[in-house]
């Protein structure tokens, strides 16, 4: 299969397409390198070209595909609070134009989503694929407004698509300013660990590998207008993740500093499983193993992540999130 990995040289898409490689699959990945893509995430060889999924001639450039993978996005709610533009560019022009491609090439598309659209879940629930979905902040209601794109698509042009939403993933090479690659590279340089809150929310963890393994079933065996959620049943505080960070690496505990709160905070995410498990999916990695795992690759490989956070584009964002959260 010739197939189009979008978003390849980011955190998720970057296993995705290693997986595939390794699966025999033709992969070309089309990627905006923004801040969060990076060329040491892609394996050597890749066929790689560069350019933006809302703009028709960058896809264009592809050629003819089989399947388009689309894991190309805005991805930090922090980030979109900050300025959504780009998010609502991306996110749902982004995924428009892709459909639009995926409907003269007749290939399968899948969507690559987020627990997130659900919004957040009173404890005792957990979200199923035919909630409604009420986003929070703009990062997930410019995914929200993706799926619906995709779900118009498959019921107007008749395009073979499927949505996939993951829970918060965790494993090596994401950008250091989601929760656990922060907090390890922080706590690795002495820094302090903005923990928002009380540090009581809950998020559903998913090991990289687990979520790529998802994503090329519901690829190959999804039916078209189904939407899979994806989550390994892992809920965590964040309180719960920072401690076992901070004693796994051995750091002073007096790095945790509460701070002024996210706005509009999504309390608890949790997602019922049964439609991607009886596809024949089921969660591999430990969650213990697979955190103190992940915390290790950080600790061991500060070359990837050292010049990213040494950069000025992060150190201006950093100063932006955090300089009066931490006084
Ligand atoms: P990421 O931020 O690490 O990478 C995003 C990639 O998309 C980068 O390589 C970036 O350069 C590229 N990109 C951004 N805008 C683009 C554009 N206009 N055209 C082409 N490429 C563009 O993201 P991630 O964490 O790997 O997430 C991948 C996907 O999985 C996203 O769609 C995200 O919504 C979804 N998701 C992520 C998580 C998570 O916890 N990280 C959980 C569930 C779902
Ligand atoms: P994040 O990794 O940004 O993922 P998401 O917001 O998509 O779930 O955040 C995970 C949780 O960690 C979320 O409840 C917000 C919290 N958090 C902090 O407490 N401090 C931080 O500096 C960051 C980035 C996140």
């Amino acid at each position: 299969m010739r197939l189009l990995v979008t978003g390849g040289a980011g955190f998720i898409g970057s296993h995705f397409v290693k997986r595939m490689l390794a699966a025999g699959e033709d992969v070309v990945v089309l990627d905006k390198f923004t801040y969060a893509g990076n060329p040491a995430n892609l394996p050597d060889g890749i066929e790689c070209r560069r350019g933006d999924i809302a703009t028709r001639g960058d896809v264009d450039q592809i050629g003819p595909v089989d399947a388009i993978v689309n894991f190309a996005a805005e991805t930090h709610v922090d980030r979109s609070i900050l300025g959504p533009e780009d998010f609502v560019h991306t996110d749902v022009l982004g995924t428009l134009v892709l459909l639009q491609a995926a409907e003269e090439l007749s290939a399968r598309f899948v969507q690559v989503s987020t627990d997130e659209v659900y919004g957040d879940v009173e404890p005792g629930w957990s979200s199923r694929e035919d909630d409604p979905l009420r986003p929070s902040s703009p990062y997930s209601a410019s995914k929200a407004g993706g799926d619906l794109q995709v779900l118009a698509a498959v019921r107007t042009f008749g395009i073979n698509a499927s949505i996939t939403r993951g829970s918060n993933t965790y494993g090596p090479n994401q950008y250091p300013e989601k929760l656990l690659p922060l907090f390890v590279t922080n706590a690795l340089d002495g820094e302090p660990l903005p923990l928002y809150g009380d540090g009581r929310q809950v998020r559903d963890w998913l090991h990289v590998d687990d979520h790529c393994a998802a994503v090329e079933l519901v690829l190959r065996q999804g039916e078209a207008g189904q939407v899979y959620n994806i989550g390994a049943d892992e809920e965590h505080e964040n309180v719960e993740l920072t401690k076992m960070i901070v004693e796994h690496l051995g750091a002073d505990r007096s790095l945790v500093r509460s701070v002024e709160d996210r706005a509009g905070h999504d309390r608890r995410y949790s997602l019922e499983t049964a439609k991607v498990r009886a596809l024949g999916w089921q969660p591999r990695r430990d969650w213990g193993e697979g955190v103190r795992a992940t915390i290790d690759w950080y600790r061991d490989n500060r070359d990837w992540w050292e010049p990213i956070k040494r950069s000025g584009g992060f150190r201006e964002y950093y100063d932006k999130q955090y300089a009066a959260r931490l006084g």
